[in-house]
């Protein structure tokens, strides 16, 4: 273990987290909270960073949270090594770390389940059934638990963004949700735990994800195609590509994401394709110009 993470306390219980950040919270501190489920990278660590630059404390969460994987498979294959994500938080000034086992979060008998309907309902939630309910669930335990002035979301996971501020402004939890710009590889890729998984070969095909994005959305920026002709050939580049399948490549308005034919308010082009085994998610930001 490194010197620096030797320093990092790692918190498995609620009440431990309570006991620890109860006196910063009384001193006036205040906590920036990032969720994640470990294999930390790069878009983890924007995170944290802009966690540590606004608040006086951050705190950072690992937990693979099972309700919110619908294939038994992508929960067995999620990369884990809290050894070395210990490592960069502690080398990146996180102050806590709260990693629960499930039965913390989910102890027996456990019956409660957060949902909230609509932004949740369209793309992964059309492909991927009870994932937000899963996450949101999740989420809102970690603030009620951690009881944070700000937490840290990635854009690169829009949708769950959309449907956390949705369900933060709903229930009334008293958090400030921070959108993080998604980060990319030099080529394009945005980061992703689930990345590792790429073949050699299917490394180099996925970059094709946000170049094929990058060009469709400029062309839907333009107005002078539909996206009704637009969003289909984007779908057969990316087949021709060597993408296996594509569940989706869709326009959908940036605020409530109701899906979109033409560019008339801020919008968003959203796709998940797949490379084998592994599913690549993706969105940018599409403004009329
Ligand atoms: O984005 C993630 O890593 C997860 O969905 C989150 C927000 C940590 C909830 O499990």
């Amino acid at each position: 273990m490194s010197a620096a993470a030797a320093l990092l306390p790692i918190l498995r219980r609620v009440e431990e987290l309570r006991a620890a950040t109860l006196p910063w919270r009384r001193a006036g501190q205040t906590i920036g909270l990032v969720p994640t489920m470990g294999a930390l990278h790069a878009g983890h660590l924007a995170l944290l960073g802009r966690a540590v630059a606004d608040c006086d404390r951050a705190v950072a969460t690992i937990f693979v949270n099972p309700k919110q994987f619908d294939r038994k498979e992508d929960l067995s294959r999620y990369p884990r090594d809290e050894t070395r994500d210990t490592r960069l938080l502690a080398e990146h000034r996180c102050d806590l770390l709260f990693a629960p086992q499930v039965e913390a979060m989910y102890p027996p008998g456990f019956a409660s389940t957060v949902g909230v309907t609509g932004v949740s309902d369209v793309l992964e939630g059309l492909y991927r059934p009870g994932h937000f309910n899963g996450v949101t669930t999740v989420v809102c335990k970690l603030l009620l638990q951690a009881q944070p002035d700000r937490a840290y979301f990635g854009e690169k996971d829009y949708q769950q963004l959309t449907v956390v501020k949705r369900m933060v402004r709903d229930l009334d939890i008293p958090v400030e949700i921070v959108p993080v710009a998604t980060v990319r590889e030099a080529d394009g890729l945005a980061l992703s735990s689930r990345n590792v998984n790429l073949t050699p070969a299917q490394r180099a095909v996925a970059p094709l994800l946000h170049r094929v994005m990058t060009e469709i959305a400029e062309e839907l920026a333009d107005g002078q195609t539909p996206a009704t002709l637009l969003l289909p050939e984007g779908q057969q580049r990316l087949g021709s590509a060597g993408f296996t399948k594509i569940d989706y490549l869709a326009l959908h308005a940036a605020d409530d994401l109701t899906p979109l034919l033409r560019v008339d308010r801020p919008a968003r082009l959203f796709a998940a394709a797949w490379l084998g085994k592994t599913r690549l998610i993706d969105n940018i930001a599409v403004e009329s110009s």
